[in-house]
């Protein structure tokens, strides 16, 4: 059975508009997570990524609808979700191992000081900022700044993690080193994570699902993408794989076309039911992206729809071929 650790539930948000009444960034927004999953999402500038985030931090409201997160729903922020955002919100005046502590201690609040200083040094060395632990943020480099911010959230040990673009500030050599970090502490400790990113290739590294989001005002969840890359996946020969290239055609197209015109040609799209797609190793040339096909009922899991959401021919074939694979399950 698929456990639905993070669950989603029809949230909408509106702001008022200006010539009156409203406008919704989305609405009736489905979606579940697993635990220890890595879920990416990926949608134009705009979309609502950050929205839907910050309601799961609890740092927002939907306007309506619920988030449950391990059987609670979400009622403001808690040290259970911790955020981790493009800019590094690091205490100035503080040292790598204060800033990593204080989040120690505000989770911890009976711990002595060599509680707390053991946990904090556990996860500053995971990060490798191992001897810059009297460091002051001005002393360190963008990449140290975002490694402490890493640090404290991991140290304290929070059910899901939480990370707008949080490499998109670094330069390219910064990023491929702490993606391939983050990649392995969260494999370590089966760290649950949703994650916002513009960048693909980061998407296809470190994600299991990558959630495409379509253009906003009104945008929906059109698809899931399961990664069919191996678990053992390197950032480097990533693009070697049979898989890589159908995988990411698959989410550009979807980014530079159907993003924008999905609502269009998908009336029928349920958002209860948002279709899970698996990119296939050996494209038949008249499919393009080359997918594998179904939807998933979020409430019941129950397969059905197997629909291509661009109005293309059904594929039925892979039906069977999902069907005693863990795609089988509820979401
Ligand atoms: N206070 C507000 N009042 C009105 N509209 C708002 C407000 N805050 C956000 N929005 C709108 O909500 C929409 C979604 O914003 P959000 O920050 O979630 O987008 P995003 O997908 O994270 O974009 P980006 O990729 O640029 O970070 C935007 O169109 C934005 O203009
Ligand atoms: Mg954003």
């Amino acid at each position: 059975m698929t456990d639905k650790f993070l669950s989603i539930e029809g949230i909408a948000k509106r702001y008022p508009a200006k010539a009156g009444g409203s406008v919704a960034v989305f609405e009736d927004l489905w979606l579940t997570m697993e635990r220890g999953a890595f879920t990416c999402i990926i949608g134009h500038s705009g979309c609502g990524k950050t929205t839907v985030l910050n309601i799961v931090a609890g740092l927002d409201e939907p306007s309506e609808g619920t988030v449950i997160m391990d059987g609670q729903e979400i009622a403001g922020p808690s040290l259970d979700r911790a955020v981790i955002f493009q800019s590094h919100a690091l205490l100035p005046w503080r040292t790598v191992l204060g800033n990593v502590a204080y989040a120690v201690t505000s989770k911890w609040r009976s711990w002595s000081k060599d509680q707390v200083r053991k946990q904090a040094q556990i996860y500053i060395d995971l990060v490798g900022l191992t001897g810059a632990e009297h460091k002051r943020p001005s002393e360190l480099s963008g990449g140290m700044k975002q490694r402490v911010g890493i640090a404290r959230a991991l140290a304290i040990q929070p059910k899901m993690m939480l990370m707008d673009e949080p490499f998109s500030a670094l330069d390219a050599l910064t990023r491929g080193t702490l993606q391939d970090e983050v990649r392995r502490i969260c494999q370590e400790t089966g760290q649950t994570t949703f994650m916002i990113t513009h960048d693909v290739d980061e998407a296809i590294y470190l994600a299991d699902r990558i959630v495409l989001m379509t253009n906003g005002p009104g945008a929906v969840v059109a698809e899931i993408v399961e990664n069919p890359l191996p678990r053992e996946r390197k950032r480097i020969d990533l693009h070697k794989h049979a898989l890589y290239y159908p995988l990411r055609n698959h989410i550009i197209d979807f980014l530079v076309t159907r993003s924008r015109t999905f609502t269009q040609v998908t009336p029928h799209h349920d958002p209860r039911a948002v279709p899970v797609v698996r990119p296939s190793p050996s494209p038949p040339a008249s499919v393009p992206g080359a997918v594998q096909h179904h939807s998933q009922r979020e409430s019941d899991g129950v397969l059905d729809g197997a629909e291509r959401p661009d109005g293309g021919a059904p594929q039925n074939r892979d039906r069977a071929s999902l069907a005693g694979s863990r795609l089988s399950g509820a979401p």
